[in-house]
């Protein structure tokens, strides 16, 4: 892998906003810490990565991700250990994720250890934004765009990198009232489903909010083909525990390759628990659910965690799912996923990664 060979220039922000921010009540997304990352694809090469106050930017009115979305991004996060330390997780996985994102959009690949070394500098600067509280974390968004000022179709030349962080705790407030979507489509075969772009996501949005205007927190989208199989949710995969197996649809190009997602396989193949990565139906969910065989289901993701789903609506019946405090299973692989990235426990899987 190619490096920069260029060390990352730091700009201390003259006047932190951490005194008057009130980290105790927080909005996921809507609180920024002092620094952003920023680095340039110039002339066939990244050019002087440098941690900045965060701030506005300028950009022309015809910068190329405004017309035609070539941006994708990244999201992880950032644990105070039990130590006095802080961790990330799996951020070689999310580096990995992004290069793979962006190969299939006609993007740069960003050097892993210039990523990684950006990610470090900057989550130190911002330690102290990370609240002290169980439930907090810092969120972490590397993104890249498209940023030639030109209005012809054909991918960008010039490409900014840039990473913020956000203090955050849960990205949703109580468990999700879900609907299967058996109309619009978030992806197909051959498409950008696995890819973390911005397009995904616009997509989504007015299906979504239909959904909303419904009472639904997220929809479980259905492949785009026949609307038969369950591909994923809204900002997370899904999960269904149906009589004690969990179950949750393969990776086949259309579903983004969750990180949150093979982590709990993982940990819930070491625990015992049965797991088959394969086709879901619609109507296997509805008949399991139906039959009272659908103990629970969760979706899982960086911002969302473990989001357990309350109830699931199909076309013409809505199931509401057994209490939270009844989920075993979720909880006990929660547990030990937050034991894993807060130091509690030993990590047999060499996914912490310490900043400090
Ligand atoms: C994440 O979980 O990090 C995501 O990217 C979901 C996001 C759209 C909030």
């Amino acid at each position: 892998m190619i490096t920069t060979g260029q060390k990352i220039a730091i700009e201390r922000t003259k006047a932190s906003r951490l005194p008057q921010t009130d980290l105790e009540n927080i909005k996921f997304g809507r609180v920024f810490s002092d620094h952003m990352l920023v680095m340039d694809y110039v002339d066939g090469a990244w050019k002087a990565p440098a941690i900045v106050p965060f701030g506005e930017m300028q950009m022309s009115p015809a910068t190329l991700v405004l017309h035609y979305s070539q941006t994708i991004f990244e999201g992880l996060k950032a644990y105070r250990n039990a130590h006095g330390g802080i961790n990330l997780i799996r951020p070689h996985d999310n580096i990995k994720r992004m290069n793979h994102s962006a190969h299939r959009m006609c993007m740069p690949q960003i050097p892993e250890d210039v990523f990684l070394e950006a990610m470090t500098e900057l989550v130190k600067l911002d330690q102290e934004w990370i609240p002290k509280d169980e439930d907090a974390s810092l969120y972490i968004r590397p993104f890249m765009f498209a940023s030639d000022a030109y209005i012809g179709v054909r991918p960008s030349d010039s490409y900014r990198f840039i990473i913020f962080t956000c203090p955050v705790r849960g990205y949703y407030s109580e468990p999700v009232r879900v609907k299967i979507e058996t109309k619009y489509s978030r992806a197909f075969p051959g498409g950008t489903g696995e890819t973390k772009c911005g397009g995904n996501y616009a997509a989504a949005l007015y299906p979504a909010k239909l959904g909303q205007d419904e009472g639904y927190h997220q929809l479980v989208w259905t492949d785009g083909l026949s609307h038969k199989y369950v591909e994923e949710s809204g900002t997370m995969n899904v999960f269904f525990n149906i009589d004690g197996t969990l179950v949750t649809p393969g990776l086949d190009g259309t579903i983004l390759r969750g990180i949150t997602r093979d982590s709990i396989i993982r940990i819930a193949q070491d625990e015992g628990v049965r797991v088959e990565e394969r086709q879901v139906s619609v109507e296997e969910i509805e008949v399991a659910a139906r039959n009272g065989r659908l103990l629970s289901a969760f979706g899982a993701g960086t911002a969302a965690t473990i989001a357990h789903i309350q109830s699931i609506a199909f076309d013409d019946a809505v199931y509401e799912l057994p209490d939270v405090s009844k989920r075993e299973l979720a909880n006990r692989i929660g547990k030990r996923m937050d034991d894993i990235r807060r130091g509690r426990m030993a990590d047999p899987y060499g996914w912490v990664v310490p900043v400090v």
